[in-house]
């Protein structure tokens, strides 16, 4: 098993890629914590997973400060440190610029790029003092080339692999690992509210003609938080059959 006796904290982790991972990783042997702003959903799925491993759900809005430290402060006293940080919860509010008002810019900031700096702030501290952790970012193919109607989304996206880049050089001296993976478009709820054609479109300039799975991304955590990825540190993994290069 490739992270036994490893504390996983999985932000995001109720649903699509964050609740997949989390299966992964119970399956290779880590103790899981997954958060999120749904508690309903986290419930759920931790009934759902329960049997693969020890998982269990602290609700946290990682766009809000102060909820990110005590699950931190959590996580810490239940189970003493935390390994591996996967900076997963992301949403999107698409439009195009002229329409798009000044609150679905800045609730999209404040989750995909906040959050992510909220959750690394609380949690790197935890890692320094045990010399060692990995910090994993949900980055998006969108942020390396653009799209249409998500300028905010794209703009974190960009905004986290500048971060993974600057936290990958500060952190490496102290044996904490930074890297990021750029999915393409992949089955999940967040795809779910792209129109049909567009993902027709996304299918056909995709060298692989399909759409990628939760697992086709799980898999590419799982290596990049394992030992297997040692010397692994601040790049930016696409998973996206071919669809840019
Ligand atoms: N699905 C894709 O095609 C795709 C492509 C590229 C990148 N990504 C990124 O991967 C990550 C996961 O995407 P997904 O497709 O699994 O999405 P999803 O919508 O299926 O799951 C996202 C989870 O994040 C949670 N969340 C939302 N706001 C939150 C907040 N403020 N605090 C805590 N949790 C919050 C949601 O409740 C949900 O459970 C996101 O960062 C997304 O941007 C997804």
């Amino acid at each position: 098993m490739k992270l036994s006796e490893k504390i996983g904290l999985i932000t995001g982790g109720a649903n699509g890629i964050g609740k997949i991972t989390a299966k992964r990783f119970l399956e290779e042997g880590a103790t899981v914590v997954i958060s999120d702003v749904n508690e309903q959903a986290g419930i759920e799925a931790v009934n759902e997973l329960k049997h693969y491993g020890d998982i269990t759900f602290i609700q946290a809005d990682v766009s809000k400060s102060d909820e990110v430290e005590s699950m931190v402060q959590e996580i810490v006293s239940n189970h003493r440190t935390i390994d591996i940080l996967i900076n997963n919860a992301g949403i999107t509010i698409d439009g195009f610029l002229t329409s798009m008002n000044e609150e679905s810019w800045e609730k999209v900031i404040a989750v995909n790029l906040s959050g992510v700096f909220n959750c690394t702030k609380a949690v790197v501290p935890v890692m320094m003092a045990q010399q060692s952790g990995v910090i994993l970012n949900a980055s998006s193919v969108v942020g390396i080339n653009g799209n249409i109607g998500q300028t905010n989304y794209a703009a974190t996206k960009a905004g986290v692999i500048g971060m993974t880049k600057s936290w990958a050089k500060e952190f490496g001296p102290k044996g904490i690992r930074v890297n990021a993976i750029a999915p393409g478009f992949i089955a999940t709820e967040m795809t779910a509210k792209v129109p049909p054609k567009v993902i027709e479109l996304m299918k056909a300039q995709t060298p692989l003609k399909k759409l990628g799975k939760p697992e086709d991304i799980a898999a590419g955590y799982l290596y990049l938080a394992s030992e297997d990825a040692n010397f692994i540190n601040g790049t930016i993994l696409t998973i996206d059959g071919g669809l840019i290069m």
